[in-house]
Formats: structure tokens, C-alpha cells, sequence
């Protein structure tokens, strides 16, 4: 299977990082944690579950800390309440944790930051979740969150001139046409069988998958996602520094960010279609919304850039970075009493348990 898409958030601690610019998806964690504490006490057996003595746990698109360090560690706080609520008498595993992101991520500061105090062994697990990356049956918990929104691949027809696809003067499928949504669709639909497929090899069976993703309601405009309008701006900022012929047209038309926002019921329908999982629970963990301090422009301007800069300097060149955020950070200061009105913003989390005794039907 070819991937085109491999290029990871900014990596490092410095002020454009990833590091320094994910609070807003940090905010969807923290809504998650309760979800996450209630789904392990509520759902995990660990009678059933643990016969070796590691509890092996994985997450799936970590990008670089200190996010994917709090869902671990609050993954393991809730673990260690089960045993002593369900076999107090039993000694408490050792965890051992998976980070898992591209080969490209920045895994050396990954590791650089981790904490001296950690509780638990840790491996870096570099290649896609669209493929097998575990051995059988070898996972007790998969935790993914803000990543499988991400598609292997932006679809082909949407950068082909002949096709009815085709997404000529926009970087994403919001606003665009119908064709051009349907092929994103359907990517997605690729995908998201792809990475169940292979989950359904490497979860025990009974372990957990604990996923948080952008969703919309069923029904609504693919235009008012966050996100989506975010992917516009952006768009409509490269479109305009074309016009004053700092990049070309072409070089826009041939560039399209591999992100789908699904339904829940298009998350489910994907669920459906595999059979080796059942979905236990679903609930919207959103963030932003709740949060006391509203996201600015600034806020939202580098969570974008810290994104999006690996990718739009791969296809533009770096020169033009500076001045497209300058610019885009004036559009959405513009926009930003807008966005936090009409713009929709859904972070689904889903608890999914793999059925016993069920084989995946591609082997
Ligand atoms: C927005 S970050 C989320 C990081 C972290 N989970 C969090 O909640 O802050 C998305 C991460 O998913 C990774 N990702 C996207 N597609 C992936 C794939 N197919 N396989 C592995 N990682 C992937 C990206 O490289 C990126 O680091």
C-alpha cells in the first residue's frame, strides 16, 4: 500500500511546535479523562483480560508531548483503580506503552521529554495506523486522539483536471462540490476499514479501543466544521497571495489537506462493516466550547500553523510560511466571532471493545 501523506506536526519545542500548540486538542483529553475512567472501570474485565504480567497499552498518532504523556498516564491511573477494585488481592501489572506516529515524527524529543517518574516502559512504534503495526492479540488498550480524522492519502480525482472531482482554486472540501466531498468520503471509508482491520488482528480480545476524532452531527453543512472553516481560510489565504503572483495558481490547485471530519454515523456504519468490535460508548467530549478562556486568533492561527507547516512547506517551499500565517492570522481574527457562533466543533469519543472469538475477515 503507497502512502502520500507521512508529514507530521512540527516537532521540538520551539515556538511553532507541536509542543507548544496543542491545547486545543489537550482540551479534548481532558474532557475525555472522565469518559476514559468510566469506560476502564465500567468495561475493562481484567479477569478475562491479563493472563501475562504487562498490560500492553498504545497510542496511535502521538505526535510529540505533553498529550499523548497525559492520555497514558490517565489511562494508567484508571487501570491501576480497576485492579484494586476488582482483585485487590493480585499484583497490578507493568505497563508497557506504544507511541505510535510516522517514521517522520520528532520521536527523539518525544523520548527527551518524557518524565524521570513515569510508570511504565516505553516503546517508540514509528509507521501508520492504516497498517498492521502489532503482532496478534498483543494490545489491552488503544488510545487514539485528534489522528484518525487524518487520510492516508489525499484522493486522487480531486487533483485530476478531467475529473468531475476535481478541486481546482481549494485546498480541502469544504464548499466544494459534491464530487469532491464523495471522494473524500470515500477515502475515509478506505481508511477507517484499514485501521479497524488491523486493530482487530492486534487487540486482545475483550481489550479496549479508546478513540476521540473530529465529528459533526448527522446533517450538518460540511462548511461549518471548525476545522473545515479553518482548511477555507487557509485556502482562500493561498489563493490570494497567487493573485499577487507570490505562488502560482497551479501550485494551489495541485495541494489538498488528507483530513475528513466524519458523522458518527459514518464512524459507525465503518464499525458495522468490520464486525470484530462492538461500540459500548459514544459521547461528545467537545472542548473548545467549554473551556473558560475562548481560543483567539493567535490560538488558533499556531495550532493551525503547527499542523499544517511541515506539509505546506514540502509543496510551497518555506519562503512563503511567515507571510501566509501573517496574512491568515488576519482573516481569522476577522472571523473568529463568526467561527465561535456558527462554526460547529464535535470531538466524538468512542469506546470500542473487540468481541470475542470474532476473526477479522481479511487475514
Ligand atoms: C493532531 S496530532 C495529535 C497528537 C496527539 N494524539 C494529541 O492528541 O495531541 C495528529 C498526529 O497523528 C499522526 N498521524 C496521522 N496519520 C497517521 C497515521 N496514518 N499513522 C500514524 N500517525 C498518524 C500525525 O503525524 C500527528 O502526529
Amino acid at each position: 500500500m503507497e502512502f502520500s501523506e507521512e508529514i507530521p506536526m512540527k516537532g521540538g519545542d520551539g515556538i511553532h511546535g507541536y509542543a507548544n500548540n496543542s491545547s486545543l486538542q489537550r482540551e479534548a483529553i481532558d474532557v475525555a479523562k472522565k469518559l476514559v475512567n468510566e469506560a476502564i472501570a465500567e468495561k475493562l474485565d481484567i479477569g478475562a483480560l491479563v493472563s501475562s504480567k504487562t498490560f500492553c497499552i498504545a497510542d496511535l498518532g502521538c505526535s510529540v508531548g505533553p498529550n499523548t504523556f497525559i492520555a497514558v498516564e490517565n489511562i494508567i491511573e484508571a487501570v491501576k483503580l480497576k485492579y484494586q477494585s476488582q482483585s485487590p488481592a493480585s499484583k497490578i501489572p507493568e505497563f508497557q506503552v506504544f507511541f505510535n506516529d510516522h517514521a517522520s515524527n520528532d520521536f527523539n524529543f518525544l523520548f527527551t521529554s518524557l518524565s524521570k517518574d513515569r510508570e511504565y516502559y516505553v516503546v517508540g512504534l514509528p509507521g501508520s495506523f492504516h497498517c498492521r503495526i502489532f503482532p496478534e492479540a498483543s494490545l489491552h488498550i488503544v488510545h487514539a486522539s485528534s489522528s484518525i480524522h487524518w487520510l492516508s492519502r489525499v484522493p486522487k480525482e480531486v487533483m485530476n483536471k478531467n475529473s468531475p472531482a476535481w478541486n481546482g482554486g481549494r485546498i480541502h472540501y469544504t464548499n466544494s462540490a459534491d464530487e469532491v466531498i464523495r471522494a473524500y468520503k470515500a477515502q475515509y471509508d478506505e481508511d477507517t476499514d484499514r485501521f479497524l482491520q488491523a486493530r482487530a488482528h492486534e487487540v486482545v480480545f475483550g481489550g479496549l479501543m479508546l478513540l476521540i476524532f473530529s465529528s459533526i452531527p448527522n446533517g450538518t453543512l460540511h462548511s461549518q466544521p471548525l476545522e473545515n472553516i479553518f482548511f477555507h481560510l487557509l485556502g482562500s489565504c493561498l489563493m490570494d497571495m497567487a493573485k499577487k503572483g507570490i505562488i502560482c495558481e497551479e501550485k494551489v490547485d495541485s495541494f489538498n489537506i488528507p483530513y475528513y471530519v466524519p458523522t458518527p454515523e459514518e464512524f459507525e456504519a465503518a464499525v458495522e462493516r468490520n464486525g470484530c468490535f462492538s461500540i459500548e460508548r459514544k459521547e461528545n467530549a467537545r472542548g473548545v466550547f467549554v473551556s473558560k478562556n475562548l481560543p483567539n486568533a493567535h490560538i488558533f492561527a499556531s495550532h493551525l500553523r503547527a499542523g499544517m507547516e511541515g506539509r505546506l512547506k514540502q509543496h510551497f517551499g518555506g519562503d512563503i510560511i511567515d507571510e501566509l500565517f501573517n496574512l491568515y492570522h488576519k482573516k481569522v481574527e476577522e472571523m473568529v466571532p463568526f467561527m465561535l457562533e456558527s462554526g460547529k466543533r464535535m470531538d466524538l469519543f468512542v469506546l470500542l471493545k473487540r468481541k470475542a472469538d470474532i476473526s477479522p475477515l481479511v487475514p
